[in-house]
């Protein structure tokens, strides 16, 4: 019987700093408790195989093969994304079986894809006795998602998912890609993941339209002032410059979010809950009226959890159009909210809502069983 080795790669919410990783921006992201883990066990021929406890389907390679994505597969064009890249770069890949489990929701916006895919390359590069830096890590299972996923994200997912620390929001300047570590305790805060079950059907198409909206708007500033080289360098000021209505909304939600992350910072770093909470609103609005993300059934839910005894505030999170939001709920009261919040979106959405207490945990990582 060979010996297997065991890995976790943790989800991610963002507490704030929403579509600014490809705007050039700081970003305050945290990774959960909740995640995948994947079983590696070694084989002694040429085959891997790539089974999951939640899905049927089943691949199985042989490491001499070529392959490219492929529609007919679902979960296995993660890993398989991951192989065929690590391949292309020169690393060994070795014959095993990898068998993943999993308590994350998948399609949720909590980052399933990231996970899967910076869990795999952890394990084969630990198990093959790599050593490899983690920002390098989040960077090439980035490329994976770019270049074989084919969705054009940002660096913030696998870059959490990396790098997360427990208890602590993550930092990322996404210009030079450095990042810091802010305690995140709350006091008698927590933060609530609330799921509203909606299919994110729009997210791929949309997403990449937003992006495209906002080269446009750093574009026009740039031939207005060339020394600006994000649109997060962008202030209020020069927004009537830009002459499309659409555009100039997408970038004002870009330079408030951006003073939003920063003073979500101080407040953490204070320990004001009430202005973390503010600020979470004031995002929420952003994102619904001048980044136009959200859709009827995150307003529903957030508007809830918002209008709710205990909560100090809460918004989307991750791309939108569906997908889960968070809110900042004093503990007492979380029991209570769930039920409450869970019965307004029921009956105005028709949709029954999932919530997750979890806390913010430690990124990718080998267990020593
Ligand atoms: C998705 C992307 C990230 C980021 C967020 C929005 O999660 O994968 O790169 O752009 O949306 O903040």
């Amino acid at each position: 019987m060979m010996r297997s080795y065991q890995y976790f790669a943790p989800g991610r919410i963002n507490l704030i700093g929403e579509h600014l990783d490809y705007n050039g921006g700081i970003v305050l992201p945290a990774a959960l408790t909740l995640g995948i883990r994947l079983t590696l066990t070694p084989r002694n021929d040429n085959t891997i195989t790539l089974r999951s406890a939640s899905h049927t389907e089943t691949v199985q390679v042989n490491v001499a093969d070529e392959w490219s994505y492929d529609t007919a597969y679902q979960w296995c064009n993660y890993p398989l994304g991951v192989l065929a890249l690590m391949k292309q770069e020169g690393f060994d890949i070795p014959a095993c079986d990898l068998y993943y489990t999993s308590d994350l929701p998948e399609g949720a916006g909590l980052s399933s894809s990231a996970a899967i895919e910076v869990v795999t390359a952890f394990a084969l590069l630990h198990y093959t006795g790599n050593h490899f830096d983690r920002v390098w890590l989040a960077n090439f299972c980035c490329e994976v998602e770019n270049n074989y996923i084919g969705v054009q994200c940002g660096i913030m997912d696998q870059y959490t998912v990396a790098l997360g620390k427990k208890d602590h929001a993550l930092q990322i300047d996404c210009r030079n890609l450095k990042h810091a570590y802010v305690p995140a305790g709350l006091q008698d805060y927590q933060w609530l993941v609330m799921n509203t079950n909606k299919p994110r059907s729009l997210v791929r198409s949309e997403y990449n339209i937003r992006r495209q909206e906002c080269e446009r708007a750093l574009k026009a500033l740039q031939y207005i002032n060339s020394s600006i080289s994000t649109l997060c360098d962008a202030s209020v000021h020069m927004l009537p410059l830009l002459p499309d209505e659409v555009i100039r909304r997408r970038a004002r939600h870009v330079i408030n979010e951006q003073k939003r992350v920063k003073d979500a910072i101080e407040s953490l770093q204070k320990n004001d809950i009430n202005s973390l909470g503010r600020l979470l609103n004031e995002s929420h609005a952003s994102l619904r009226d001048d980044y136009e993300v959200t859709g009827f059934e995150l307003d529903t839910l957030v508007n809830a959890a918002q209008s709710s005894e205990g909560c100090a505030g809460a918004r989307m999170t991750g791309a939108g159009f569906g997908g889960c939001a968070i809110a900042l709920v004093h503990r007492d009261a979380c029991t209570e909210l769930i039920k409450r919040v869970g019965e307004e979106y029921k009956r105005k959405t028709g949709l029954t809502a999932t919530f997750y207490q979890t806390g913010i945990g430690d990124g990718v990582h080998a267990i020593f069983a």
